[in-house]
């Protein structure tokens, strides 16, 4: 039961809700180690990264629980800074934790984090500037963090980290004195996580520029219940991309477009028809286009890496070129081997690929390399004649909530096998 069936040509029609993003959620399920109160996040996702997320939290002492699609975290009984080794190698958002414990117990212990099998995923530049906060590091297999306190401080990233930028917002909030973080992540993740610490008596300024100050306050307080993470851009773009693919015509609910303006900048005019409204985006297919050019993935506000893979899988299906370069993670193609098992034209140079469209894909046995590249496969299986075997579930469902289900009511035929 680790595969998903999917039969290629069926037209995708109707209306799909996207929930919040798994990315937002991450962070502020970590953010909560900073509270001692329960806070509830509205619109959450079934997912199982975030499922591993609260089951540390609760080994630690902390609590959480589900109310439909309300997810309550409640972190005034943790006691214990030890982020568990299994549960930290299987998912690369552990390392959020770092800000946060250090934060409230002045120690933590742990193992490297795991994540998404795409590549090396160095965790240097987290250390480096936790240790600018006055954070002393023990590096080999296991890392114990330790300080008296933290201390703000003028922090420069060499990368603009979307993780690195969150850590510190967590690291920071708490500690004395101001922090300011250059060249930080513009993610609206970051944007969002600012947003809830802010409400809660943080003071946390320049979220979603290059420049980020942190004033330093002496605690947190309950001044709001709940609070509505912002929806998944990178779910959003990919039921975009799954609906095109078919030829399709679908409304996305709860969709924030500003968020996937670089998406919508690439395949507006490519032979469709978009239509945005302030929590909604309309799409509809008019039949295969031309290829897309030049595609660069960097740090938001550009073309983000996580839909890389998805229009990697949509340029088969379109007639002529399409050149992609990844400025993230330099060896996310992964998923390259498993569309050419599907009939795709693709060659990697280095960080790049170049794409021959339009050539007809069939199904195939194929495997998911990492959550993104599952998802491109659907896509891919949803254009292809005939049948495409997706395996490797486990890694689709740990940022897609009920994705099949929800092609289906679309008209998809993509089920469990
Ligand atoms: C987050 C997202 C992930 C997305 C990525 C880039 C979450 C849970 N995950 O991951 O889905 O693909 O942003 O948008 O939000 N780097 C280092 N050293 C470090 C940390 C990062 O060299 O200590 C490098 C990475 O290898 C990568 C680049 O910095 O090349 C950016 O990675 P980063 O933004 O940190 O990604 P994550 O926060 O891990």
């Amino acid at each position: 039961m680790n595969k998903l069936i999917v039969k290629g040509k069926n037209k995708l029609y109707g209306k799909v809700e996207v929930k919040s993003a798994k990315n937002a959620l991450l962070p502020l399920i970590a953010s909560c180690v900073l509270l001692d109160f329960e806070v509830g996040f509205l619109n959450v996702p079934r997912l199982k990264d975030v499922d591993v997320l609260l089951e540390i939290i609760k080994s630690m002492g902390g609590k959480y629980r589900y109310d439909d699609d309300v997810l309550y975290v409640d972190c005034s009984t943790l006691y214990n800074p030890e982020i568990p080794c299994e549960e930290a190698r299987k998912i690369r958002a552990s390392i959020f934790l770092l800000g946060s414990l250090i934060s409230r117990f002045h120690k933590v212990s742990t193992v490297r984090p795991g994540g998404c099998n795409f590549g090396e995923r160095p965790i240097d530049m987290h250390l480096d500037t936790l240790k600018k906060l006055g954070v002393e590091v023990s590096n080999g297999e296991y890392l114990y963090l330790r300080t008296d306190k933290l201390k703000g401080s003028k922090i420069f990233l060499p990368f603009s980290s979307v993780g690195v930028t969150e850590n510190l917002i967590m690291a920071s909030c708490l500690a004395e004195g101001e922090t300011i973080i250059l060249n930080s992540a513009k993610e609206p993740e970051v944007v969002c996580l600012a947003n809830f610490l802010n409400r809660l008596g943080a003071r946390i300024y320049g979220a979603g520029t290059s420049q980020i100050r942190v004033e330093g306050v002496k605690k947190l307080q309950p001044k709001i219940k709940y609070f509505k993470p912002i929806t998944d851009r990178i779910e959003v773009g990919t039921f975009m991309l799954c609906s095109l693919v078919t030829g399709g015509e679908i409304e996305i609910d709860g969709a924030d477009f500003i968020h996937n303006t670089e998406l919508i900048k690439k395949i507006h005019n490519n032979t469709c028809k978009i239509m945005l409204s302030s929590d909604k985006i309309y799409i509809k297919s008019s039949g295969a286009g031309s290829g897309l050019g030049f595609i660069k993935t960097a740090p938001y506000p550009a073309f983000p890496t996580d839909l890389q893979s998805q229009i990697l899988a949509y340029s088969c299906f379109l007639r002529g070129t399409t050149v992609i370069e990844e400025g993230v993670f330099k060896t996310r193609f992964k998923v390259v081997d498993e569309l050419k098992k599907m009939n795709a034209d693709i060659e990697r140079v280095g960080s790049r690929v170049l794409v021959n469209g339009k050539t007809e894909l069939y199904g195939a046995e194929v495997t998911a390399p990492d959550l993104r590249g599952g998802a491109s496969l659907i896509i891919a299986g949803l254009g292809a004649d005939g049948v495409t075997t997706v395996s490797g579930l486990d890694v689709i469902k740990r940022g897609y909530d009920r994705i099949d289900e929800k092609l289906r009511i679309l008209g998809g035929s993509v089920n469990e096998g």
